[in-house]
């Protein structure tokens, strides 16, 4: 072999990897940071209507969903975009509040209905598969009675209400499962119990630091069980559907070479992920969290330890709960265990007793959070692969943020370094990953953020009254990619 045609030879196995044919793509969205048409035909409020309602100031730039893209409004429009851009699929989420306006099911809204029925046979028209979430936005009437962690003030005392959700997802199997194939239950549960039940950063804005999170993440894990379950029985001959949970993973590597390290990357990704994924694929919490949460517990003087415990039914009830691990992944961090001296980050949970942070040489978008490190989802991916069994993995979102750029070369250049991780993953490494989405098909409200950050691949004004979609680069990009499925470097 000649140098000329080695060369040929490496830079192929680099570039010339093409992603399988069965492999799908996709995009993302969810309701409230889309939808608009917040009071539109008897929705009643939910719990973001009514937080962003309360509290303008806590918007970065004063905004809200009230209206956001107006999708509510222009189903033919959305569906379209997808179409050009040659979608797969397209995940989005129910607005719960929209057909049940009381959150009570015998309670409907008939052009909530109507709406979801409208987008679903458009997408299905255009052989695009809907991807649905069920979500836990819940509708404000519910909160705080059948709250996640129960009533606020004494979240000990009462018994959350895992079965208000489970008959939301009942319904909502029976309205749409004849047509929608693949249901996401919760979009990513730590950040709904560390940021919404802990340290009450968004909606609801309930604050119980290290208790009010590991109360709703038991109820999240008992109703996504509760609703899997459910469907098995009662659906899933009929309906031949799947059912996953989506996680938010970023990837914890470790600081320096070195057990300690190892270590606190390794805590990091347990008490972030496997806090879902292990009661789901091997059974109960990750040990090492419950051992670190019963130890400090114990140390702090609770009776009982704050990680509350599960029945051994219920250990059984959520084990094998997945058909397939949702995942939306966006950056990595460099971890240290807090006995190297290292002083923990706020970003941290404090029961982990580790930190982790970013380099401020890392290369970021917009979001302060989302930090530059393709290489991490190779990583993730293959951790879940070692971790679990190799599942069926479908990555439901990635992305990138800017302030809303047309030539969005920093997005293109994300884009295409995280799908070549991505694809190496697959045909290098063997990960069993079906499909991804990108977060997001246009700019949408980013919750604490507003519209300061921009994650689309159509750019869209919230000021205009027509909330016109704009394509930008990238979105030729990707649907060259999706066209020739292949990387374009
Ligand atoms: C995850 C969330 O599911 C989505 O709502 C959010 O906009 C993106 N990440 C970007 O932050």
């Amino acid at each position: 072999m000649n140098f000329i045609t080695l060369t040929l030879l490496l830079v192929y196995q680099v570039h010339g990897l093409s992603f399988p044919k069965c492999f799908k793509f996709g995009f993302a969205t969810a309701s409230y940071q889309i939808e608009g048409g917040w009071n539109a035909s008897g929705k009643g409020p939910n719990i973001w209507d009514w937080y962003t309602h309360t509290y303008p100031t806590r918007i970065a730039d004063l905004t809200n969903g009230d209206v956001a893209c107006d999708s509510y409004h222009k189903v033919a429009t959305d569906v379209k975009l997808l179409k050009n851009i040659k979608a797969d699929f397209y995940r989005f989420s129910i607005s719960w509040a929209r057909i049940f306006p009381t959150g009570q099911t015998n309670n409907i809204n008939p052009d909530g209905v109507r709406y979801y029925n409208e987008l679903i046979n458009l997408l299905l028209a255009n052989n695009i598969k809907p991807v649905r979430i069920i979500s836990l936005i819940m509708p404000i009437k519910y909160f705080p009675y059948s709250g996640i962690v129960s009533k606020p003030g004494s979240p000990s005392t009462n018994l959350p209400k895992s079965d208000y959700f489970v008959d939301y997802a009942d319904k909502v199997f029976s309205l749409f499962g004849d047509r929608v194939k693949t249901w996401i239950t919760f979009n990513e549960p730590s950040q709904i119990c560390e940021f919404g039940y802990s340290n009450g950063a968004i909606a609801p804005g309930y604050t119980q630091l290290g208790i009010g999170n590991y109360m709703c993440g038991r109820t999240l894990l008992i109703a996504h069980a509760k609703a899997y379950r459910l469907y098995e029985k009662k659906y899933k001959q009929l309906q031949k559907g799947f059912i996953g949970m989506t996680v938010h993973a970023v990837w914890f590597e470790p600081a320096a070479e070195g057990k300690t390290y190892a270590e606190a990357a390794e805590i990091s990704l347990q008490f972030m992920f496997g806090w879902w994924e292990h009661p789901i694929y091997k059974g109960g919490y990750p040990p090492v969290m419950r051992k670190r949460i019963n130890y400090l517990s114990a140390q702090q003087n609770f009776t009982k330890s704050r990680l509350p415990y599960f029945t051994k039914d219920e250990i059984k009830l959520i084990k094998g709960t997945a058909d397939f691990l949702g995942l939306n992944h966006y950056t990595s961090f460099l971890c240290s265990a807090l006995d190297s001296g290292a002083v923990q980050s706020p970003l941290m949970n404090p029961d982990t007793n580790v930190t982790c942070y970013q380099p401020s040489s890392w290369k970021r978008g917009a979001s302060i959070w989302i930090k530059v490190t393709p290489w991490g989802f190779r990583k993730i991916l293959n951790w879940i692969k070692k971790e679990y069994g190799n599942p069926k993995v479908l990555v439901t979102e990635n992305g990138y943020s800017d302030k809303g750029e047309l030539q969005d070369c920093n997005r293109v250049n994300f884009l295409n370094d995280y799908l070549t991780e991505l694809l190496n993953a697959i045909k290098k490494d063997g990960c069993n990953v079906q499909g991804y989405a990108v977060w997001t098909l246009m700019d949408n409200f980013e919750w604490g953020s507003g519209y300061t950050e921009r994650f689309g691949l159509f750019y869209m004004n919230p000021s205009d009254p027509n909330r016109a979609r704009i394509p930008k680069m990238s979105a030729y990009v990707l649907r060259n990619i999706i066209k020739t499925r292949k990387i374009d470097t």
